[in-house]
């Protein structure tokens, strides 16, 4: 038997009831985002076992200002190459903006493009009670929702920046309506973002559901983080307090480049080793 059809048959995909249950064993549940196969293929294999295709893709791929211009082919294309190279790890699909506030019936027909054409096994959103219908609408028809509260990027503008919301305290009490919202809509899951660790800690135990934090704070019941800020890949943009850089590939990756220019340039490769 091949090694990869040996792993395939190991390998148990992590569905969607499976996180439901970490969150009653106590089990922390570590979640990276992901834009490309490759990508994919190495956090899967590292054993992630919940891959978000986040919009960030617009910013971190596409290098566009904001998550607002991502549009659904883009995501689609995105949330393919990246089921394409998981087996494990649950995949999850960001709708970008304006794909789920236009109508119910729009949003229930773009999230099933999700799960058709990038294969995706549930989608995310922004928004909690503002996005009730949309949630209960997509639950309705048996595509599981993570949900996303706190500061939503595609709210940028109302913000007037990425701000660190669920300050003063009666927005703080908004955001736990907001969560209460995003259980009582049917999601599965949902992301708290930029919101004090206390506020997190709150909703975190108020809901049943797992909460997912990124700037959120230790009291979640898991963390994303976007990939390429954890692996050290970021560039021209301050980094915000709550990464933490793993690793320094961009520096690895300029000494590479820099190594392989030189050798380019010196007629050290390619050396007979290299060549046909
Ligand atoms: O788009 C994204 O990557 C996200 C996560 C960081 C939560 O929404």
């Amino acid at each position: 038997m091949s090694a990869g059809l040996q792993r395939k048959i190991i390998m148990k995909k992590v569905t969607v009831p499976e996180v439901l249950a970490m969150k009653g064993d106590g089990r922390k549940i570590a979640v990276l985002t992901a834009y490309d196969f490759t990508m994919a293929r190495i956090l899967d294999m590292a054993g992630v076992p919940v891959i978000l295709v986040g919009d960030s893709a617009g910013m971190v791929s596409g290098g566009y200002e904001t998550t607002l211009p991502v549009t659904m082919e883009e995501m689609l294309y995105h949330t393919r190459a990246v089921s394409r190279g998981v087996e494990r790890a649950l995949v999850i699909g960001d709708m970008p903006f304006a794909s789920y506030q236009v109508s119910t019936e729009h949003a229930r027909g773009n999230a099933a493009r999700f799960v058709k054409e990038g294969y995706a096994a549930a989608i995310k959103l922004e928004g909690g009670k503002r996005s009730f219908d949309a949630i209960k609408a997509i639950v309705d028809m048996d595509i599981p929702v993570m949900g996303h509260i706190g500061l939503t990027p595609q709210s940028v503008h109302r913000f007037g920046g990425y701000r660190v919301q669920g300050r003063p305290e009666e927005r703080a009490s908004e955001i736990l309506e907001d969560a209460r919202a995003v259980q009582e809509a049917g999601a599965f899951a949902m992301v708290l973002e930029g919101i004090p660790a206390s506020l997190a800690a709150e909703i975190t135990a108020a809901v049943r559901i797992p909460t997912i934090g990124i700037g959120a704070g230790p009291h979640c019941d898991g963390q994303v983080l976007v990939v390429n800020d954890m692996l050290g890949l970021t560039t021209g943009m301050k980094r915000p307090r709550f990464v933490k850089e793993y690793s320094d590939l961009k520096r690895t990756i300029t000494r590479a480049v820099k190594k392989y220019i030189k050798e380019v340039e010196e007629k050290v490769f390619p050396d007979e080793d290299h060549s046909y």
